[in-house]
């Protein structure tokens, strides 16, 4: 499977690295604290910081080190005019379990992350699972990570009981409007994604003007009555709204209402509007809403499955009757490059004709079927990023050797 050449190379790659990462680890709470520790910080200070900091990381000559340094330059955030909600600026929001046993949902979220920058978005990446379990974090979860980092996507990470994560890594998504200030702003905007949903044609995610938001494939699924009410279902593939939008769907709702009637001070807490966003306050809704089902075991397709869209299209439903003004633009979607393909299908010369791509599962691990994957990634990226993602499936499929 593996030339042990180029793996014997990658062992060697792949402890510079470490040690690079390490360094650089060290370099970044350095000058974390040094500009921690100033009150007032002087940014034009820090390029010296960064530039004498080079030439360590230059020795290793290595893409991901030195994109982490870049990062590190990110200016000071200035507040902002009030902007239509289609100027701001647009982030991604996908999760995936730290506990799955499919690991292509974790292998592809670095590749997921670059599409959505490629296509105008910055990503979010909420790994949901326990965290105090010991050694969740296994080698290959701290390569995607890295390699995360290095494509400059924000890492969240979702505390819960390991038997939710699944679960949660879909319905946090719903409430994308309590992530902290200081990843995205109430005038942003939030699109819920999926780690193997991959946009491709940039028209398809471009918002339209003049609205508050839009809906992705919004006409493929009908409608559903929970609450003696009729609702419309939308798919939660990508629901498209400001974040001060996401929080008050959630803040304004009838299930609010019903949970505060009857809460105690610590209920109150995780209801209010500046609660974090955690496992509590997301489960007081799902417990109320669909009862025992919230804490069932779940299974592809099952009424647990579609929990999040449910209540996702609820929330929206109910918002805009009582926002007369408020307006979201339904869309269709183009052709997508489906798993349901067989991998001959994904050999092809162009890509022009989709507007994006439903990944395959752990087959893309196979080395042949990577091969043709590349192919895809060069449609859509540079050299150096074809590069660094073949270097990560190389890493990937050494450190999954190791027990
Ligand atoms: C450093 O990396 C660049 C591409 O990232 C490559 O072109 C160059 O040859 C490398 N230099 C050395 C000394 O390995
Ligand atoms: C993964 O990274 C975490 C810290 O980021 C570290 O504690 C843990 O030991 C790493 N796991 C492995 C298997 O290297
Ligand atoms: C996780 O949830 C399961 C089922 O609800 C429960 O049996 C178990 O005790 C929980 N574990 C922890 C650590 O809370
Ligand atoms: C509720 O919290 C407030 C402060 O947040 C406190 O003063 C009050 O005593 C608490 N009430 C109960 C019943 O715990
Ligand atoms: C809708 O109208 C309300 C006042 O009724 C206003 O506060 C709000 O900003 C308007 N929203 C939009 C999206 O225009
Ligand atoms: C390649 O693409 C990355 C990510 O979009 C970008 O940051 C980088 O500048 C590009 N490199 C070149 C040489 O164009």
């Amino acid at each position: 499977m593996i030339n042990p050449i180029a793996s014997a190379n990658q062992s060697a790659t792949s402890t510079r690295m470490k040690k690079t990462f390490i360094i650089l680890c060290i370099l970044l709470c350095i000058i974390s604290y040094i500009l921690y520790s100033r009150q007032t910080v002087n940014w034009t200070f820090l390029p010296t910081i960064i530039s004498s900091s080079l030439s360590v990381s230059q020795i290793s000559n290595n893409s991901l080190s030195n994109k982490i340094i870049t990062k590190t330059a990110k200016p000071n955030r200035i507040k902002k005019p009030l902007l239509p909600p289609s100027q701001n600026r647009r982030f991604a929001i996908f999760g995936c379990s730290i506990h799955a046993s499919i690991h292509a949902y974790t292998f592809y979220t670095p590749i997921t992350a670059l599409s959505w920058n490629r296509v105008g978005y910055e990503a979010i990446v909420v790994f949901v699972g326990d965290f105090k379990k010991p050694n969740v974090l296994t080698k290959r979860l701290n390569l995607s990570r890295n390699y995360l980092k290095s494509v400059g996507a924000h890492i969240v990470d979702f505390q819960c009981n390991e038997s939710y994560s699944i679960k949660l890594s879909q319905v946090v998504r719903v409430f994308a409007g309590f992530l902290p200030d200081d990843i995205v702003e109430d005038e942003d905007n939030i699109l819920t994604g999926d780690s193997d949903l991959m946009p491709l044609r940039i028209s398809e995610y471009t918002p339209t003007s003049g609205t508050d938001g839009f809906v992705f494939n919004a006409h493929c699924c009908g409608t559903f009555q929970r609450r003696g009410k009729n609702y419309k279902m939308y798919p939660m593939g990508h629901i498209f709204l400001q974040k001060k939008t996401w929080r008050a769907m959630v803040m304004e709702s009838q299930q609010r209402a019903e949970l505060l009637a009857k809460a105690d001070n610590r209920t109150q807490e995780l209801l209010s509007a500046d609660a974090p966003l955690s496992f509590e306050t997301i489960t007081l809704y799902g417990r109320l809403e669909f009862k025992d089902v919230y804490d069932q075991r779940m299974d592809k397709g099952d009424a647990a499955w579609y929990m999040d869209q449910i209540l996702c299209s609820m929330l929206i439903h109910d918002y805009k009757q009582k926002h007369q003004n408020f307006s979201l633009s339904e869309r269709g979607r183009g052709e997508r490059l489906d798993r349901v393909y067989g991998m001959g299908y994904w050999d092809r010369p162009n890509y022009n004709q989709f507007g994006d791509a439903h990944l395959k599962h752990d087959e893309i691990l196979e080395a042949g079927n990577w091969k043709i994957f590349t192919k895809l990634l060069k449609s859509l990226f540079n050299d150096t990023m074809v590069t660094l993602f073949n270097d990560y499936y190389k890493q990937y499929m050494v450190v999954g050797k190791l027990p």
